[in-house]
């Protein structure tokens, strides 16, 4: 089995949809480990986020994530790592396939940063680095 860090991020919180995102993640038989909501400060995101450092949606980005409480979710399963990621759909909600995450209920707000409802780690090594920072 292996384990991946979800997000149900600001806009997901806010629009009501932790309930029917953790209802696809159940349903697909994953096991939730340990779930809390969470309101990180700048210093958490800029680890989380150190990657995207100097891209031009980094700052709406943090901004963005520190405008609300977000859920963070160990979830464990076989694969959980590609499977939640399948789960969720691709990054522009505008374009992300019908059945996923995004693409069910991912809006284009034209904002400077895709507001997507969730975040998930997307490989082993991120997943223990960003485990780390959340749990
Ligand atoms: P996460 O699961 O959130 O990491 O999404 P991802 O892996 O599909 O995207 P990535 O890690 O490349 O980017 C992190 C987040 O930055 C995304 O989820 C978006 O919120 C935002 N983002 C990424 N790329 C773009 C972009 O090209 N334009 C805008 N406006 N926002 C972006
Ligand atoms: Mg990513």
């Amino acid at each position: 089995t292996e384990e991946t860090l979800v997000l149900v991020k600001p806009d997901g919180v806010a629009r009501g949809l932790t309930g029917a995102i953790l209802a696809r993640i159940e349903a697909k038989g994953y096991a939730l480990v340990d779930i809390r909501l969470v309101e990180p400060d700048r210093a958490t995101l800029e680890k989380h986020y150190a990657e995207h450092e100097g891209k031009p949606f980094y700052e709406p980005l943090l901004e963005f994530m520190m405008s609300g409480p977000s859920v963070a979710i160990r979830l464990a399963g076989n694969r959980v790592i590609e499977g939640f990621r399948s789960l969720a759909g691709t990054t522009d909600p505008t374009t992300a396939a019908p059945g996923t995450i995004r693409g069910d209920f991912g809006r284009d707000w034209g904002l400077k940063v895709q507001q997507n409802l969730v975040h998930g780690s997307d490989s082993p090594e991120s997943a223990a680095r960003e485990l780390a920072i959340w749990f």
